[in-house]
């Protein structure tokens, strides 16, 4: 322990000084740390964490890796992965094993180990959605159908999913979910978590809606006024609004004025974000038939996400898709002046890692791969074969580019200046356009000379580009060339004013050389080292 050693003529002096001083301030406490948020401005978002920018680097664990003794199989794969965010459930059953006894065990646990790792955390709230089934409800939930009633389909079978209609679950799950985020709040002042999921794929499968009679009678009821507003449509039954999709968006509406009820509940005794994920609908060919979840905050039912449940500040996209077309496509419709971007699950396969640069193009404010962890288990073939440190490079090359200047990256997007793209599987030539200018991204060639662009043999290359000024950019990228254009060339052509590589430390750019000679003559090459340019143009 430090002692402080005064003259004894100061000591009393000093001491009543102190004394008044505590007598003010109470206990002596570290300087507050600012609550993580979510800021929006213009249709823009930022996450702010400790009062910075901050973008999810995020990875998430296999669904059974919440217990500590596997927790040494995670930090390994994160720090490989140079994640800064690590998403882990915390299952209804886990903490609530008995009716009113909680235990929190795994969560110190688990905190006290992501502090020690250096990363932030997300928790998964499984609840009473896991996947639309409630697996994750303690037995005396998922064995008493009698309190806690399962969805009937059309014909009166019982379905996997809990109704949502059910008071006796809405009270027993908010009640776990306010003493998780009560005991959250008081364990975690220094805000390691940064934003908690509240339940996972909600919506059922298998059926439309729930066909109880409670169900029937509300259905064939009126819209909620709430409903009517948000969406300016006129006043009627389900059917008469919404036609062909009304069972489908009276079973959003009833899932999420459940989770809203969860979630401001939650939000009262501890304001972190909170949102939820989506288990997708097909985003070029959704249907009908409905093959999907439904009831799940689908892209075509995010309006009703959205009227009923404001307590939830996003909700991210589970995506699953490797090919560009839909990547982009589902990037596109989670990406609105309403919604933030986050994806919230990604597949853990190589061609995944890309799409970081594509999310970042979109504004997104995070973006996490599933299943990272060396327990041993893949989710192959919706993501990689196995996990290990191959699998992982791709993924840890993006993150070890973006994140030493993630902050930077989260300020500029907000401020509307990033442009990113992904290397599609068929196209290898993309155009940026940035007003005066246009970047013109390639991939498949090599460092040295011209040529047609034939695409890397897997597509795997991305572009980040972010205004600094009028002719001024930070570029970066892996597995790409970048060149610049005038938009409107009149006859003149583009220079390279300057070109330096550098590196940001603490938000400061570190000038590290001159990039001139081969480096620009045939345009501005990344590989699989992280490297960040700071190019200024000019015309002659
Ligand atoms: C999406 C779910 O949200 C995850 O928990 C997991 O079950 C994956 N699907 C499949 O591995």
């Amino acid at each position: 322990m430090n002692r402080i050693c005064l003259p004894r003529s100061l000591a009393p002096a000093l001491t009543a000084v102190l004394i008044t001083l505590l007598a003010h301030c109470g206990p002596v406490a570290a300087a507050a740390v600012p609550m993580p948020r979510i800021l929006r401005s213009h249709g823009r978002y930022e996450l702010e964490v400790d009062g910075k920018p901050y973008l999810i680097l995020g990875a998430q664990v296999n669904n059974s890796s919440n217990y500590p003794a596997m927790l040494p199989e995670v930090w390994p794969a994160i720090r490989m992965m140079h994640a800064n965010t690590v998403a882990m459930p915390i299952a209804w059953e886990q903490i609530e094993p008995t009716e009113g006894h909680f235990d929190f065990s795994f969560l110190d646990v688990f905190l006290a180990q992501a502090r020690q790792h250096h990363v932030h955390a997300i928790l998964l709230w499984f609840g009473t959605w896991k996947n639309s089934s409630p697996g994750y409800t303690p037995s005396w939930v998922k064995l008493d159908n009698a309190r806690f009633p399962r969805v009937v389909d059309r014909q009166g079978k019982r379905m996997p999913s809990l109704s949502p209609l059910a008071r006796s679950t809405l009270d027993a799950d908010r009640t776990a979910f306010v003493a998780l985020m009560r005991h959250l709040k008081a364990v975690d002042p220094e805000h390691t978590v940064i934003m908690v999921q509240v339940e996972n794929e909600t919506g059922t499968y298998g059926s439309v809606r729930d066909y109880s009679p409670r169900a029937n009678r509300l259905f064939h009821g009126p819209v909620p006024q709430r409903l009517i507003r948000a969406l300016h449509t006129r006043h009627g039954t389900w059917r008469q609004v919404f036609g062909p999709h009304a069972g489908e968006f009276f079973h959003a509406w009833s899932i999420a004025r459940f989770v809203q009820q969860v979630a401001a509940a939650g939000k009262a005794v501890y304001p972190l974000p909170l949102y939820v994920n989506v288990a997708l609908r097909d985003p070029i060919h959704p249907g009908p038939p409905i093959t999907y979840e439904s009831g799940g905050p689908t892209d075509d039912a995010l309006g009703v996400w959205k009227a009923a449940a404001p307590s939830i500040d996003l909700i991210g996209p589970d995506i699953y898709m490797p090919d560009y077309a839909r990547y982009t496509r589902v990037l596109d419709l989670y990406h609105r002046p309403d919604n933030a971007l986050f994806v919230a699950e990604t597949a853990s396969a190589e061609p995944y890692a890309r799409y970081l640069f594509a999310v970042l193009g979109d504004q997104g404010i995070g973006f996490s791969p599933f299943g990272i962890d060396f327990t041993g288990y893949s989710n192959y073939p919706l993501g990689a074969r196995t996990v290990d440190a191959k699998t992982l490079a791709p993924f840890a090359l993006a993150y070890r580019l973006i994140g030493p200047m993630a902050p930077v990256i989260a300020r500029l997007s907000f401020e509307g200046r990033v442009h990113g793209v992904s290397e599609p599987e068929s196209v290898h030539t993309q155009t940026i356009p940035l007003g005066r200018w246009k970047a013109v991204v390639s991939y498949g060639l090599p460092l040295f000379g011209n040529g047609t662009p034939p695409g890397n043999p897997v597509a795997e290359g991305g572009v980040l580009i972010a205004r600094l000024g009028p002719a001024s950019f930070l570029v970066t990228g892996v597995h790409a060339r970048v060149s610049f254009e005038l938009a409107h060339p009149g006859g003149r052509q583009v220079q390279y004013a300057r070109v330096t590589q550098g590196v940001y430390e603490q938000g400061v750019w570190n000038f590290l050389r001159v990039w001139n000679g081969d480096q620009t003559d045939w345009g501005l090459n990344f590989t699989s080292i992280p490297q960040v340019l700071h190019v200024h143009l000019a015309t002659y």
